[in-house]
């Protein structure tokens, strides 16, 4: 059977393609899922079993329970300051992988251009392209803390620009923006008129200085579509379950899409939604803390080995050069994974801009990244590689 050209010609995900390799190999150390180590809290899995106990198996209104929608609202509210209706402002989604989606089918038209970061999550260049959109790539640098500046928005608009994409705490670099950087980025996006898709997924994953959402800062709430979900943070990834916050002209364009394709997210993920929102933030900051002392000693240990790594801000991942090795991406990861099985993502999963870099996830144990940094120094050193 012939597939559509569109889908022929985008290639698979560079991290799935990577860990075809790993699958099947014993005693791997695989610091490459972008997933949390920890089972999601039990008072949220208690009340998703409860949910069923009590008969809860339906179908739900299109745009996620009231009582959740009602929650993100006054969550948001409550850490942001934030202003969203729950009736018409605020959608349930499948994961921000589906809010994701949902946004690009709502705003781009054929030939609308939409400027993505480069190195980014691997999902954005590949659903600009399923929507009839055109990416363009904003390179960012290892010496900007690989962040997008005022001046490469106005660089790389055209005519055509409609959206930008922006992540931060940033999957895969872990940069993030402060405030005083957001008020200069929001100036150029108002001046260029641009939508803003804000994927804030690590949100909460933040350790240096508070997160600011970009819909707060002055007139960029009618411009932005918010992204956030419950994967990170509350340790949610299998629950698949999101929600996006925009204008109500986009969430009811959304909604559309989303009642043809979805219809809605399973009750039970959304009931175990409304306990992690009302009782879970204990375990939010239990799980951070542990990332933070995690990170302090994976970026101490990458760069002590010869592999220069920026500090991220936010996230769990490191994003350290490989370049002193004078391997690619590809040699690098490919060869610590037969040697030392050992598994990392090469930086060009990510675009072409990865290429010199590795992805490292810290969402693993203090045991398991030990084991695997003393790895990687032997990889190093064994082969006369180290920086
Ligand atoms: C930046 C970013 N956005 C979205 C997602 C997908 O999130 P969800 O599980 O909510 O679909 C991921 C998952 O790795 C991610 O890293």
């Amino acid at each position: 059977m012939k597939i559509s050209r569109t889908v022929e010609q985008i290639p698979p995900s560079g991290i799935r393609a990577f860990f075809d390799l790993v699958l099947g190999m014993k005693d791997v150390i695989s610091l490459g899922v972008g997933e949390p180590d920890f089972v999601t809290a039990w008072n949220i899995r208690e009340r998703a079993i409860y949910s069923l106990e009590e008969g809860y198996t339906s179908y739900t209104s299109n745009k996620g329970m009231e009582e959740l929608r009602r929650e993100v609202s006054r969550y948001l509210k409550n850490k942001y300051g934030l202003d969203y209706d729950y009736e018409d402002e605020i959608l349930i989604t499948v994961g921000v992988s589906e809010g994701f989606d949902l946004s690009l089918r709502t705003i781009i038209e054929k030939g609308d251009e939409v400027l993505v970061t480069d190195p980014s999550y691997v999902s954005y260049g590949p659903i600009v392209t399923l929507c009839g959109g055109k990416s363009v790539y904003i390179k960012t640098l290892p010496g900007n803390g690989f962040k997008v500046t005022p001046q490469d928005i106005n660089k790389h608009c055209s005519k055509k620009t409609k959206a930008i994409i922006l992540n931060y705490p940033s999957n895969p670099t872990g940069a993030s923006y402060s405030r005083k950087e957001l008020k200069e980025l929001s100036a150029a996006i108002r001046k260029k008129n641009l939508i803003v898709i804000s994927d804030e997924i690590y949100c909460d994953l933040t350790y240096d200085f508070e997160h600011t959402p970009l819909c707060v800062l002055p007139d960029m709430k009618k411009r932005t579509i918010y992204l956030n979900g419950f994967s990170k943070a509350f340790a949610m990834t299998g629950w698949r379950i999101g929600y996006a916050c925009a204008p109500r002209e986009v969430i009811a364009g959304m909604t559309k899409v989303h009642q043809y394709t979805m219809m809605c997210v399973p009750i039970m993920s959304q009931m175990a939604a409304i306990e992690a929102l009302k009782n879970g933030e204990r375990s939010v900051q239990e799980m951070k803390r542990e990332y933070k002392r995690r990170r302090e000693y994976v970026i101490s240990r990458l760069n002590e080995i010869g592999l220069s790594c920026h500090k991220p801000e936010g996230a769990f991942y490191a994003f350290p050069s490989i370049k002193s090795t004078s391997l690619t991406s590809m040699e690098f990861a490919s060869r610590l994974l037969k040697e030392e099985k050992v598994a990392v993502v090469p930086g060009t999963a990510f675009g072409p801009s990865g290429e010199g870099y590795i992805r490292i996830s810290y969402a693993s144990s203090m045991e398991k990244l030990k084991e695997a940094l003393a790895r990687m120094e032997r990889f190093l050193s064994k082969n006369k590689m180290r920086g």
